[in-house]
């Protein structure tokens, strides 16, 4: 049976919490842990409107903290599918933080979330096809591709000389013979 057609825009999700006295650090500004749990939701939830089925998080990306988020601040998760594979999709998450009384808007960080759709048995199932249609989702669907091998290297999934994207950015598949260029 040919597989359901999605396209990025049909999951996106959008997620604003307030940062409140529990969410934060001695500095009072948001817990990194605390984020990462709103990151692993709103993130979850697109993937599930992706697949229509359960979602387990596979795996996360390097996540860094740019900018602090202070207590009393807004935090704006935005998450949408980049690309679906066999059982499992990329979501790429996007945290801005806003300080209502000044107006300030700011970037604090993103990252990449990967999904597995699973059955009731918890056993990995298809999920439909993703087209991307936007310049921005096209390129983030090129990218997913090499990111996917980078992350299953790493996971020890995949073996480097399989990682056919890698090898063409580290250029793997030609042999140094340490004479100059
Ligand atoms: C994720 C999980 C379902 C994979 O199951 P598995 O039997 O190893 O399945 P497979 O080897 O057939 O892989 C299934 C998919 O998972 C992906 N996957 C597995 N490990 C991965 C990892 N570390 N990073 C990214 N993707 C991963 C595979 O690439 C494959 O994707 P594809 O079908 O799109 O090609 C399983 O390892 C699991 O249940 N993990 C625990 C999840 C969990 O508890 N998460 C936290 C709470 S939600």
């Amino acid at each position: 049976m040919a597989k359901q057609v999605k396209n990025p825009q049909g999951s996106y999700t959008i997620m604003t919490e307030l940062v409140l006295p529990n969410d934060t650090n001695p500095l009072n500004n948001l817990m990194g842990g605390r984020l990462m749990h709103w990151m692993d939701i709103v993130s979850a939830i697109t993937a599930q409107k992706h697949c229509n089925r359960i979602v387990v998080t596979a795996s996360v990306d390097n996540i860094s903290f740019e900018h602090p988020i202070a207590l009393g601040d807004v935090v704006t998760l935005e998450a949408k599918v980049t690309r679906a594979f066999n059982s499992s999709v990329e979501v790429h998450i996007v945290v801005k933080g806003e300080n209502i009384p000044s107006g300030k808007k700011y970037a604090s960080n993103s990252a990449f979330f990967t999904f597995v759709a699973v059955d009731q048995s918890g056993r990995p199932i298809d999920v439909p096809e993703l087209i991307p249609e936007t310049e921005g989702e096209k390129e983030l669907f090129d990218g997913a591709l090499r990111r996917r091998q980078l992350r299953l290297v790493l996971a020890k999934r995949m073996k480097p000389e399989d990682a056919t994207e890698l090898k063409s950015i580290f250029k793997l598949d030609t042999i140094d013979k340490g004479e100059k260029e």
